[in-house]
């Protein structure tokens, strides 16, 4: 098991860890990350490694203020828009990389793109103290739900790292919506925390949905997330000996027949629901139900991301488990 120190207590210990290489557990509003020094090809190395991530899927690189945000990407008008907006948050801006910029080259897995983000957060001062940019993949590994509290990345990753930082339950829950900006237009690559919706009021143009051809971004691939357990989605009825994800004040048929029951948000709030997802998914495949069930959740808001998430958490494993 890796060691785990309160966030107060960690600053100088996970820069000096950073500074030689080395990935460490952090926290983000979002959820955890893995983050190692974006500037440095075999911290970068490490991260894959310690995830099992294929080496085909880019990473996010984490900033701490605009001027590090302008030496590694180019902002035009609508992407520099939402960073004033929406940054420090839960939004990932993919943008055309600069040539000076000082990012290794395996971070973005051959893309001439880079995503970034402005988080919150123990990893915003990190990044400050370190004064680099950070790489940073949710810190699971690689196929598996993602971590929101320091037991759960432990407890995936311990073995393998030699710090987690404990920040508490992360209050985001998702990870960011990844968007990125094409001649004033907006794709979304990835809904997360947060809604397409708030983008949309601040860009002024609909996000546009829907793949081209391949995989954009990379790591939306179909199964992810994957617990022990089979997961079926928008039950009305519940089979005996299923385990229930609720969600709202109204039960679906046959509850009471559960083998455990956890709910996403009693009063059907959306923001709490995605703060408890992984952490009650996690919950539920513990019990060693078969199958976990899961109530409608409304699309609208932060529903979005909960529902893509759920849809991967349910998908078909690919036969060698291979996933984001
Ligand atoms: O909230 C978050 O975004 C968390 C925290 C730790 O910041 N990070 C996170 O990273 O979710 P990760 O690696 O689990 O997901 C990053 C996603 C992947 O789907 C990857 O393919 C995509 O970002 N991505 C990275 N670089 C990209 C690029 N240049 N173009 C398109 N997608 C990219
Ligand atoms: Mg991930």
């Amino acid at each position: 098991m890796a060691v785990v120190l309160t966030a107060e207590e960690a600053l100088e210990k996970a820069a000096k860890l950073i500074l030689a290489g080395n990935p460490v557990a952090v926290p983000t509003e979002t959820v955890y990350g893995l983050a190692a020094d974006a500037t440095n090809g075999e911290a970068v190395a490490r991260i894959y490694d310690v995830k099992g991530r294929p080496r085909f899927n880019p990473l996010i690189v984490h900033v701490s203020d605009m001027e590090m945000a302008d030496a590694i990407g180019e902002f035009d008008p609508l992407s520099r828009l939402l960073a004033e907006k929406f940054w420090p948050g839960p939004l990932t801006l993919v943008l055309p990389l600069k040539k000076s910029a000082q990012i290794h080259p395996l971070v973005r897995a051959g893309l001439d793109t880079i995503a970034l983000r402005m988080p919150t957060g123990f990893i915003s001062r990190l990044i400050a103290r370190v004064g680099r940019p950070l790489a940073a993949p949710s810190a699971n590994s690689s196929g598996r739900i993602s971590g929101t509290s320091a037991a759960a990345v432990n407890a995936d990753l311990g073995a393998r790292i030699a710090l987690v930082v404990d920040g508490g339950p992360t209050p985001v829950g998702v990870e960011s919506t990844i968007v990125k900006s094409e001649g004033g237009r907006l794709r979304l690559l990835r809904p997360g925390g947060l809604a397409a919706e708030e983008i949309e009021a601040v860009a002024g143009v609909k996000l546009e949905r829907g793949r081209k051809a391949g995989l954009e971004a990379p790591g939306m691939m179909t199964s992810h997330y994957a617990p022990g357990a089979k997961v079926r989605l928008n039950v009305t009825e519940i089979a005996r000996g299923e385990a229930l994800m609720a969600f709202g004040p109204a039960r679906a048929k046959g509850a009471e027949g559960a083998k455990a029951v956890c709910n996403l948000s009693p009063k059907g709030d959306p923001h709490e629901a995605a703060a408890n997802l992984f952490s009650m998914l996690r919950e539920l495949d513990a019990t060693g139900a078969a199958v976990i069930a899961v109530e409608p959740i409304p699309a609208e808001g932060l529903g979005e991301a909960i529902n893509d998430r759920l849809r991967r958490a349910a998908a078909p494993r690919d036969i060698d488990g291979i996933s984001a």
